[in-house]
């Protein structure tokens, strides 16, 4: 049985563009509020750090005080988890500042929590065993980070490989911005290759140095270049499947190789591009082709929210983790428990 804390934790996540607070109690989500800032950065297209540090200015309390509304008359926290690391750090500063503030407050243990160990335990929830065996390897697919982590238990973690340039998520969100889907590409791109040709373009799949390593910055070159060479003739929905077919053949394949050669038993899927219903299809085809279990976060759980992080702060403050109230916020950050 994964131990969790006893009593409900309230977390707050504001890592990047997504202002978030959720109260876990176990591996239950009793709460969990997300305030998006797609909309704000939509005009510059990408996220402009310092605007959404004052976006969350904004929306942490609001967030909070929604989140806590699921509490009974006189319950209370028990605890705080809280994103310190990584992420941008003005972004960070503001659920920082908020969670110290209110874990003084209430006068309860406060844990700081990785983004992405947020993300690998996100497929935790709802369960009181885990529901993969270990180890399990998980793909952790986002905006920033695309990386294959052997999962030994919470907390034990190996790096089996990682982007050596842009992520997954940046690939739909750039790729998609060059076939003027608009931003983020993710969705936009699954939405518009939904019933469309993926080979009437033929995108390159890349070739890595490490045999578990990804890199799709080239892809997103030949996206521009197709895009100069067709011009005006450009089929986007075609273009737009050939590019999520490229991402999602390049993930499942090394994955699936890592899952043979780590003697990984089960496969997760966690982090924004989880939330990709073919890249969901593909990897839950190939683990039953070889006999795996196969298992996706939970569509809300995919992209940014404070859930993850108060499963993840759930289970280190069950292992006697606390922190002082002048922890610090930290812009980039390894996996924290690294083994290997
Ligand atoms: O995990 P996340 O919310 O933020 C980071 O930690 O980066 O991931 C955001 C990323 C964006 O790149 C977005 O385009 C992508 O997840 N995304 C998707 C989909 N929904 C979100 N990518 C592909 N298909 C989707 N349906
Ligand atoms: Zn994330």
């Amino acid at each position: 049985m994964t131990p969790f804390f006893p009593g409900p934790v309230l977390a707050i996540e504001s890592s990047c563009d997504e202002t978030s607070a959720a109260v876990v109690e176990g591996p239950h989500v009793r709460a969990n509020v997300v305030a998006s800032q797609t909309n704000l950065h939509a005009k510059w297209g990408g996220v402009v750090p310092e605007a959404a540090a004052r976006a969350h200015v904004e929306a942490v309390l609001p967030v909070v005080h929604e989140a806590l509304s699921v509490l009974s008359p006189g319950e209370r926290p028990a605890a705080v988890a809280v994103t310190n690391r990584p992420g941008l750090i003005g972004a960070l500063s503001v659920g920082v500042s908020a969670a110290k503030a209110l874990a003084c407050l209430w006068r309860v243990p406060i844990v700081p929590i990785h983004h992405i160990e947020g993300h690998i335990l996100s497929v935790l929830a709802g369960h009181e065993e885990p529901p993969l065996p270990a180890p399990w390897l998980t793909l952790v697919v986002s905006g920033g980070h695309t990386e294959l982590v052997l999962v030994e238990g919470p907390g034990r973690y190996r790096l089996l490989g990682e982007t050596v340039d842009d992520a997954a998520g940046e690939a739909f969100d750039k790729g998609g911005r060059l076939l003027g889907l608009g931003y983020p590409g993710g969705r936009a791109v699954q939405e518009a290759a939904q019933g469309a040709d993926p080979r009437r373009y033929r995108l390159p799949r890349a070739v890595t140095h490490g045999p578990y390593d990804f890199s799709f910055s080239g892809l997103k070159t030949a996206v521009l270049r197709l895009v100069e060479r067709e011009g005006s003739a450009i089929q986007v929905r075609d273009a737009a499947a050939a590019l999520q077919e490229a991402v999602v053949d390049a993930l499942a394949t090394k994955a699936m190789a890592a899952l043979a050669e780590s003697g990984a038993r089960g496969l997760a899927l966690v982090g924004g591009v989880a939330a990709n219903l073919a890249l969901r299809e593909r990897l839950a085809a190939d683990c039953d082709r070889v006999g795996a279990v196969f298992l996706a976060a939970r569509l809300d759980l995919c992209t940014d929210n404070a859930a993850m992080i108060g499963l993840a702060g759930s289970i280190r403050l069950a292992a006697g983790e606390r922190a002082g109230l002048d922890f610090d916020c930290e812009p980039n950050a390894p996996l924290p428990g690294l083994i290997g």
